[in-house]
């Protein structure tokens, strides 16, 4: 096939080097930004009398109809073709002529690659931000189904404090929210529109750039022509988005891939979300949990791949950068692959609240409130944590929970200890005290939902 480059060439392409050129093969799901972005050149040539009004008009037509063509299925692409870009320009020139030989005037593959990809991102970005909204959504419900379920807090893995279920749901809600928050931010500035920066030089052409961006939706017009057709931290921050979104999946898979062993047994994966095994009868897997898991390691590989290709790169335009989209399109249909799974998968999982509770009482989870409690009757907190730490050491020995010490082994460490200390010790009380904005008191986790459920009908709404 002859090559719409092919003028300066004496010898056809080696069969090798095109397929080893070509990107068709990953960046024909472009095809829609490629057409909308020539509908939109095409159009502002004809309105500024660069190329002829009806010749603008005949490649408006005919990019329509090779839309409608892809769209059933009737068009093959073309490894010799090299990309979709090149692909639909030979379609349209087979199509009608003369006037289709006119689209590429001012243009270069250059920056109508930076546009597309920055059109394709943003448009599929709006599914992603919807999908971060369901989650947002099934993490509220669930916290609220949840704010007197006490479970126990963790650092360092070991028992801490008690907590709420509902407070730990929460602080996914937050994760996600600022996900969601970096996700708005990145759009800024990713909707701008290169076309006009030309192969890296601009053009001759007094292209109405502003037109462009109108048409397509942008909101601005990129600023420097070796920029345009140079940056690809649009992709980079998306990788970066994602990769956090993903990191975000990832610890709470941890935490349900824990919680749903034997030894912890707070949750039970619905078994249309577990798996079993080929050879031990017994066995109910998180699998989908541990796929999140694993797939971070390769979303995350996508951002580090995408910043390797990058860092050694002269302005402006190097054919490594066609490496871009593979990586950036594989986090993307990862994160659209996980979060949906992941919602229903938590939606539907089972709640062993009697298990966590149980798990929230041994471990000394209360020594806190112990020491507190002798604060609020005067005495200083670091000498208060070294009497119940004394106590602890005592109970540990005696192989007994603080509250199942008697008042009188209480008093052997302090005299200031009375028959109130078994309430201000219980689970109950420990995490109804924690009433300090953002703690895990019911009524505290009810006011982060309250606010939250605001949140989430502010930002539905645009
Ligand atoms: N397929 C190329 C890419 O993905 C398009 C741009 C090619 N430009 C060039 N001058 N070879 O980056």
């Amino acid at each position: 096939m002859a090559k719409l480059w092919g003028g300066r060439f004496q010898k056809s392409t080696d069969k090798k080097v095109d397929d080893f050129n070509s990107s068709i093969r990953f960046d024909k799901r472009m095809y829609k930004q490629d057409i909308r972005g020539s509908i939109a050149h095409a159009t502002m040539l004809g309105k500024t009398g660069i190329i002829p009004k009806s010749d603008a008009d005949k490649i408006v037509e005919g990019l329509y109809g090779i839309l409608s063509d892809i769209e059933n299925g009737k068009v093959e692409f073309l490894i010799d073709a090299e990309d979709i870009h090149m692909n639909i320009e030979k379609l349209l020139t087979d199509r009608i002529g003369e006037a289709g030989k006119r689209l590429h005037t001012g243009r270069s593959r250059n920056d109508q690659v930076a546009l597309d990809l920055r059109m394709y991102l943003l448009d599929e970005t709006n599914t992603l931000r919807l999908m971060l909204l369901h989650l947002l959504d099934v993490l509220l419900s669930l916290a609220k189904e949840h704010t007197k379920t006490i479970m126990p807090g963790y650092t360092h893995l070991q028992k801490a404090q008690p907590v709420t279920f509902a407070l730990h749901l929460m602080a996914y809600f937050e994760m996600f929210r600022r996900d969601l928050s970096r996700l708005s931010d990145w759009r800024k500035r990713c909707d701008l529109m290169p076309l006009g920066a030309g192969a890296l030089a601009g053009t001759t052409y007094l292209l109405d750039r502003g037109f462009v961006a109108e048409q397509l939706g942008f909101s601005g017009i990129t600023r420097n022509s070796l920029d345009s057709v140079s940056d690809r931290d649009f992709a980079i921050e998306l990788a970066g988005v994602i990769s956090l979104i993903m990191v975000h999946l990832s610890r709470f898979s941890e935490e349900l891939i824990l919680w749903s062993s034997h030894e912890f047994s707070f949750v039970e994966m619905d078994d249309a979300f577990s798996t079993g095994s080929s050879i031990m009868p017994q066995k109910k897997n998180p699998d989908v949990a541990e796929l999140i898991r694993g797939k971070t390691g390769r979303v995350i590989g996508d951002l580090s791949g995408l910043m390797v290709m990058m860092k050694g790169l002269p302005l402006a335009y190097n054919k490594d950068m066609q490496e871009d989209k593979e990586q950036i399109f594989d986090a993307l249909d990862t994160v659209m692959l996980c979060l949906p799974v992941f919602c229903d998968m938590l939606a539907t999982m089972t709640v062993k609240k009697d298990n966590m509770l149980r798990g929230s009482k041994g471990g000394f989870t209360n020594a806190t409130d112990a020491a507190d409690y002798l604060v609020k009757k005067g005495m200083p907190f670091r000498q208060a944590h070294e009497v119940i730490g004394n106590l602890v050491f005592y109970a540990i020995k005696e192989n007994k929970a603080l509250d199942e010490l008697t008042l009188d082994e209480f008093k052997n460490f302090c005299d200031m200890f009375d028959e109130d200390i078994y309430t201000a010790i219980s689970m109950q009380t420990c995490v109804n005290e924690r009433k300090v904005p953002g703690g895990p008191a019911e009524d505290a986790v009810n006011a982060e939902i309250a606010e939250a459920e605001a949140f989430l009908g502010s930002v539905s709404e645009n």
